[in-house]
């Protein structure tokens, strides 16, 4: 009896191994992690604003605008507004005619209500700089794109953060032994983030043993905060699980 249920059990999981998880439809690449911002703009008779994930970080990385500018990583969360824009926070931080176009004037570059807004530069930047390229999201291994110099974002804007120089590379094992393991190496999060965007709020490593299951992942918690909608997109099982079959 003992066995079967065991036997049962073993099934169960190699199916939910190698089917598929309902993973969540992807955009054409050139639209993976570009947004549409509407928490005020219609209700003021604005379009809503597009922003374009894959341009910025050619440009400047996460922390710039997710640590010291302020913005929350989540749509439509951040209290933007055209007054804090005009004297220089959020998005006026830089786009002032000196770092990108001024706010002033260019009210249609930002209101257009068009997440396409950007596509026609996508295949020109890919066309421009060699980079690696990879089989899901933007199609781009920003990953190794960074470190092998093919992109240079910027790190700061005014405010240099401390450099941790905190490498480790962690397994995050399964609850079952069958299933590969994940890696989280903290480097290649470091070149982008800071510390404090994920600890403690995302992973709080004061508590031991947290399981960040498939599942969370894929209702937008844990690794998932980034991994659905602009780091590399889960479709990747391998970039995580390095031992997992195809
Ligand atoms: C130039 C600024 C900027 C940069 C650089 C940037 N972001 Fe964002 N990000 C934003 C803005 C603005 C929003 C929307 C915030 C809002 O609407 O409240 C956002 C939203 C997000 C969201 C939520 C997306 C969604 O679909 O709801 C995630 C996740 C995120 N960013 C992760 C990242 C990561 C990871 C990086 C680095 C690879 C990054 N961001 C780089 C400005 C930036
Ligand atoms: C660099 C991008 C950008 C430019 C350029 C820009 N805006 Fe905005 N604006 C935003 C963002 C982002 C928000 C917040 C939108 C939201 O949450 O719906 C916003 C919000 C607004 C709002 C909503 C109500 C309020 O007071 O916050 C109005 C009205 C507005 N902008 C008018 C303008 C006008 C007029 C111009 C041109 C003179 C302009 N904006 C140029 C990005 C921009
Ligand atoms: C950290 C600096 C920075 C911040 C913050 C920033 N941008 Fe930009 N943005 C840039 C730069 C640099 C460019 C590229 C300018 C160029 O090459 O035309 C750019 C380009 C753009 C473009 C033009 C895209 C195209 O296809 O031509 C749009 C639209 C835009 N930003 C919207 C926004 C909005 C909306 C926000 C705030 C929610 C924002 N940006 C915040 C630096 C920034
Ligand atoms: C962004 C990283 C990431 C990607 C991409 C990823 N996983 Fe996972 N996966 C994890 C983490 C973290 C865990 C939890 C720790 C563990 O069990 O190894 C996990 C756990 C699992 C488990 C164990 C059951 C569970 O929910 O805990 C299975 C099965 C699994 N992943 C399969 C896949 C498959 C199949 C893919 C590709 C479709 C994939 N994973 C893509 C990070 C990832
Ligand atoms: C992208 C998110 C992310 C960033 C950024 C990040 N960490 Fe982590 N960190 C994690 C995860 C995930 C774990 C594993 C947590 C667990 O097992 O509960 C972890 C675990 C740790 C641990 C415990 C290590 C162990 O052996 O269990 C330490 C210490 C730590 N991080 C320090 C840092 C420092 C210092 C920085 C900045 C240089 C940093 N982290 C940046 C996600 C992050
Ligand atoms: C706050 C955002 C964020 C969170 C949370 C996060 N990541 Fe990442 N991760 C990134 C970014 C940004 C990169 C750079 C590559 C990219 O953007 O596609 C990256 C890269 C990686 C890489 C390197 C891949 C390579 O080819 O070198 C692995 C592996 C990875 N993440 C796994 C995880 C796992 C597992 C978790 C959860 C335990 C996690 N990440 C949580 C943002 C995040």
């Amino acid at each position: 009896m003992q066995l079967l249920i065991l036997l049962i059990l073993l099934i169960s999981v190699t199916d939910a191994c190698c089917s598929n998880f309902n993973l969540p439809a992807l955009p054409p690449r050139e639209q993976y992690g570009t947004i549409l911002i509407d928490r005020t703009s219609s209700a003021n008779g604005q379009q809503p604003v597009t922003f374009s994930h894959w341009l910025h970080r050619t440009k400047f990385t996460c922390r710039v605008c997710h640590g010291e500018l302020d913005f929350q990583m989540k749509r439509n969360a951040t209290e933007i507004t055209e007054r804090a824009n005009r004297s220089g926070k959020f998005c006026g931080a830089c786009h002032n005619g000196k770092i990108a176009f001024r706010h002033n004037g260019n009210c249609d570059k930002c209101h257009n209500g068009d997440i396409g807004y950007s596509d026609k530069r996508f295949d020109d930047f890919i066309l421009k700089n060699a980079l690696p390229m990879t089989i899901a999201g933007n199609g781009v291994n920003w990953a190794t794109g960074f470190t092998a110099g093919a992109i240079k974002p910027e790190t700061y804007l005014k405010k240099k953060s401390q450099d941790m120089n905190f490498e480790k590379e962690l397994l995050l094992e399964a609850e079952l032994s069958i299933i590969p393991p994940a890696i989280f190496p903290h480097k290649a999060h470091a070149a982008w983030l800071d510390c404090d965007n994920c600890h403690p709020d995302l992973f709080n490593i004061k508590k031991k043993g947290t399981h960040f299951s498939m599942t969370e992942i894929l209702n937008g918690n844990y690794c998932g905060v980034c991994h659905i909608s602009v780091a590399f997109p889960m479709d990747e099982c391998k970039r995580c699980h390095p031992a997992m079959r195809e």
